[in-house]
């Protein structure tokens, strides 16, 4: 390698002075498009530092000419979000719950509103895709304790079911046959036989003829006289193939000896209404969702109007009931 500077005849471009074996390095100049925007890119920096935030300081970096920042951006659009939902809220507030379905639009905001709030408040005892558990009921199906119209449902969540010291709240509560001695152990057996041939899940037998007198006498009065069950008591349809607490006989006699006491919040009374509203929306839309009563819909919507008439704006709680 040597230092001589020296102009490289068939090109006629000087080289920087490097040679190795023979092989020497021109000295090309940059193309000038390549150099102009190499300038723009320096002159674009130079401005965009002024304008927006961008040397870093001990107090955080320079504020720029535009005051812009992140975190103001996303403010904005958070803000801008809320007003949408707040507007979403009112509407919903404001709708009357039966004439609700009608409305497409809003039925779907607060669906979608209502399957995010279900994910935060519901999937502990109803599973994420509301399929529930042993004691905790499927919510996707059109087997309903209490009822699979909206405005059961809004009332089912709003009190919730056995909620402690809430007065409002749905209440029933089966005997327990074995632990309160209502029912002797034998009983309890060929009633629990009972059960299994009205679910079809046994043949009649000499057991579940003994146990269908009993069933008369001690659980029709809920159950019902073919065992389909009571909504204005939960009492569950005993019928089908749909169990709370399971159908096997060990399940079944358990229920019988000792009851059950399912407990669900009542959610009125730590959410708004606009939240409540959009998971009655979201739980009816799930698959087993039924129409409004038409004759407890007319009486409802009667009794609403005079209460509109009398007391302006609807009151929290108690719609639809
Ligand atoms: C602590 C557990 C628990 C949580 C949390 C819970 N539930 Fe329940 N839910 C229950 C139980 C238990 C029942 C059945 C009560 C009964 O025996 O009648 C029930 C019943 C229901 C019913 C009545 C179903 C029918 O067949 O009539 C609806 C609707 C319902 N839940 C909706 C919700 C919604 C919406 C949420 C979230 C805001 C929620 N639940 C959160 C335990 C829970
Ligand atoms: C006062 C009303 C009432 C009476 C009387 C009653 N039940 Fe019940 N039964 C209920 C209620 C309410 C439930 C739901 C239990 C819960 O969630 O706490 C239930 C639940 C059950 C279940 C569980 C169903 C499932 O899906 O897992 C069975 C089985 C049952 N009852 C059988 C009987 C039998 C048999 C009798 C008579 C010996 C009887 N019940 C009497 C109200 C009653």
């Amino acid at each position: 390698m040597s230092g001589n500077k020296r102009i490289d005849q068939p090109t006629g471009t000087e080289t920087v002075g490097h040679e190795w074996d023979g092989i020497e390095e021109l000295n090309t100049p940059l193309p000038r498009w390549w150099l102009w925007s190499f300038y723009a890119c320096i002159a674009f920096a130079i401005g965009y530092c002024f304008l927006y935030p961008s040397v870093p300081g001990a107090n955080g970096a320079t504020g720029g000419l535009f005051k812009w920042s992140s975190r103001d951006q996303l403010q904005k659009e958070l803000n801008a979000r809320d007003a949408e939902l707040n507007q979403v809220r009112q509407a919903l507030v404001a709708a009357d719950i039966h004439k609700l379905e009608g409305n497409e639009q809003l039925m779907q905001e607060a669906i979608a509103g209502g399957s995010a709030a279900f994910k935060v408040y519901c999937v502990q005892c109803h599973g994420a895709g509301a399929a529930g558990s042993k004691g905790y009921p499927n919510l996707n199906d059109d087997d309903w304790l209490w009822g699979g119209d909206l405005a059961t449902i809004e009332k089912t969540i709003t009190d919730g079911v056995r909620q402690p010291n809430h007065v409002e709240t749905r209440y029933s509560q089966m005997p327990a046959f074995g632990k309160d001695g209502l029912l002797q152990p034998a009983q309890i057996e060929d009633v629990t036989s009972f059960v299994r041939v009205i679910s079809h899940q046994e043949k009649p037998s000499a057991s579940s003829r003994r146990g269908q007198p009993i069933f008369e006498a001690n659980c029709a009065i809920c159950h019902g006289p073919e065992g389909h069950g009571d909504r204005m008591q939960g009492a569950p349809n005993l019928a089908d193939a749909i169990w709370l607490y399971g159908g096997d006989r060990a399940s079944i006699s358990q229920t019988i000896a000792n009851s059950r006491f399912g407990v669900m919040p009542a959610w009125g009374l730590r959410l708004d209404k606009a939240t409540i509203r959009m998971l009655a929306a979201y739980v009816h839309s799930l698959g087993g969702g039924e129409a409004m009563p038409a004759a407890e819909m007319a009486a409802d919507m009667t009794a609403a109007d005079v209460g509109a008439a009398q007391e302006g704006p609807v009151e929290e709680g108690n719609v639809g009931e």
